[in-house]
């Protein structure tokens, strides 16, 4: 799966363009709490920050907290009054993603809400949430042209949409419906393929992580 010199250089490239403190302390929390090491890497962390702070996010939506590692990388390219809302299911990895964000820092701009994200999602709705800046994708992969939906839905023109994970191994090929991430993933593609309000396009990464990739659209 993920090839020696893949993980070299994603080694080489964190230490000079994506070292984080907080970042770092964070799986460090997630490690000993026994949260599965599925964060995204350091250098997709950094990607996510430049991202966010190009554009000039305010508002950040996530779905898919774990212990909060991509969140502080995008938390961070907030203004000291943007917001970030990050969607969890499970309690505990809320719990210590508080944590981790809060010794980061960063707590006041990070909402973390706990259910089903598409239970928060329509509570969202419910609240009359103003539009997202951006928004970064990456809980349960069935659920995603759910999620890409809504999020575009409350976006704005200029509004960036990630997705992670959507060519894990090559799986994004098998036709076969037996895999219901990867059902989710090539949903989503034919979804972004017909959908006149975005412009897209998906990108493969290898690195710590294995053999990867993203989808990353702009909403026009
Ligand atoms: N974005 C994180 C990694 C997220 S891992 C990072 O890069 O640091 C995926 C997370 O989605 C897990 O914590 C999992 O508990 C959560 N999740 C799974 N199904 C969900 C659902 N239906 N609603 C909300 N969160 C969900
Ligand atoms: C898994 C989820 C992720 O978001 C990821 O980046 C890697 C793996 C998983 O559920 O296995
Ligand atoms: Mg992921």
């Amino acid at each position: 799966m993920s090839n020696d010199s893949w993980t070299a250089v994603d080694h080489y490239l964190t230490d000079r363009l994506a070292s984080n403190e907080a970042a770092e302390a964070a799986l460090k929390r997630n490690h000993s709490e026994g949260l599965p090491p599925i964060d995204v890497s350091a250098p997709l962390g950094r990607f996510l920050e430049v991202t966010a702070r190009s554009i000039r996010a305010r508002r950040i939506l996530e779905i898919g907290t774990l212990g909060g590692y991509s969140t502080i990388w995008m938390a961070r390219a907030l203004p000291t009054d943007g917001r970030l809302i990050s969607l969890e299911i499970d309690p505990k990895h809320a719990d210590v993603a508080r944590k981790n964000i809060d010794a980061a820092g960063l707590g006041a701009r990070v909402d973390i809400r706990v259910g089903k994200a598409l239970d928060s999602l329509a509570q969202l709705d419910r609240e009359k949430v103003e539009p997202f800046d951006m928004a970064f994708i990456d809980a349960d992969k069935a659920n995603n042209p759910e999620y890409f939906r809504w999020a575009l839905d409350h976006s704005r023109p200029g509004s960036i949409l990630i997705v992670d994970n959507v060519v894990r191994e090559g799986a994004l090929l098998d036709e076969s419906g037996k895999n219901a991430s990867v059902v989710g993933a090539r949903r989503l593609m034919d979804f972004v393929r017909q959908e006149k309000r975005v412009v897209a396009t998906a990108l493969q990464t290898v690195g710590t992580k294995g053999w990867d990739g993203f989808l990353h659209a702009l909403v026009l």
